[in-house]
């Protein structure tokens, strides 16, 4: 299994007793951090007081990006017991405990009390082989009409292992750009973009690490053999093994 890692919130408190002052991008466990969520919120439209399903919502750095920037109900679903229990650690104190909460369990089995305004999912679906289904779960826990915003990784299934989301490569469902989008309509989507975002996260992976890793805390410094499982990544992501795809698309009534 390859989100096993526990005692993640001693070693975020560590990091931070000894980075004091730097606020690093702890939470965001996705290529293009805090500015990739920034273009998800973008394409929903939310307004204050809407519901937000964050599915596998991780430390919770988009569950309250969002609710920062729009006012919006967030609920984030996470099936790793220690990283909900780090997301509420982290977002106690924030001030955003009104807006943003987070449960453990598979989306699978969530069965929430009204359906939700929009939903977003970020890098979590290259650990399931049913993408239809896996969509279909979510569809079911959204209104008619509500928006749903992706951040996907796509491309080949033969990686260099370990990467950010399996250790090696025998919990990984990675399937082309094309195969994705087909899974996503046929669970009850309809399109409103499907762009790939690869020249985009070049870009930001060049700028970010330009000079080496960065100082202060960082989410490679959280995971079990982190920093390789990141270069190879950033690698695949450069010579077009693997692609990003940004989807908004809306729940068919
Ligand atoms: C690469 S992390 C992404 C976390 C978060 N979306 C982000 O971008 O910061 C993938 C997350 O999906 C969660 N996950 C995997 N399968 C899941 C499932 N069936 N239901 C809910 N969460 C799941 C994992 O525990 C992990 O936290």
């Amino acid at each position: 299994m390859t989100y096993d890692e526990t005692g993640v919130e001693r070693t975020i408190a560590r990091l931070r007793r000894e980075h004091p002052g730097a606020a690093g991008d702890l939470d965001q466990f996705h290529i293009g951090g805090a500015d990739a969520v920034g273009m998800l919120i973008d394409g929903l439209a939310l307004t204050e007081g809407d519901t937000v399903l964050d599915v596998g919502s991780g430390l919770g750095g988009p569950a309250r990006q969002i609710a920062r920037r729009t006012g919006s109900h967030v609920t984030g679903i996470d099936i790793t017991p220690a990283y909900v229990a780090t997301a509420r650690d982290l977002t106690a104190g924030t001030g955003l405990d009104d807006l943003v909460r987070f449960e453990a369990g598979d989306i699978a089995a969530f069965a929430p009390d009204r359906p939700f305004r929009a939903a977003i999912t970020m890098h979590v679906q290259m650990n399931i082989e049913d993408k239809t289904e896996w969509f279909s779960h979510i569809a079911r826990c959204l209104a008619p009409g509500a928006r749903l915003a992706v951040w996907e990784v796509c491309g080949s299934a033969d990686l260099p292992w370990p990467m950010p989301w399996s250790l090696d490569g025998t919990d990984s469902f990675v399937v082309p750009a094309d195969a994705l989008h087909a899974s996503i309509e046929q669970a009850g989507f309809t399109t409103t973009a499907w762009t790939d975002e690869t020249p985009w996260v070049r870009a930001w992976i060049e700028k970010t690490f330009a000079d080496g890793p960065p100082d202060g805390p960082s989410l490679p410094m959280l995971l079990h053999d982190g920093y390789t499982r990141v270069i190879n990544f950033a690698a695949a992501l450069t010579d077009g093994t693997l692609e990003i795809r940004r989807g908004t698309f809306t729940r068919a009534a």
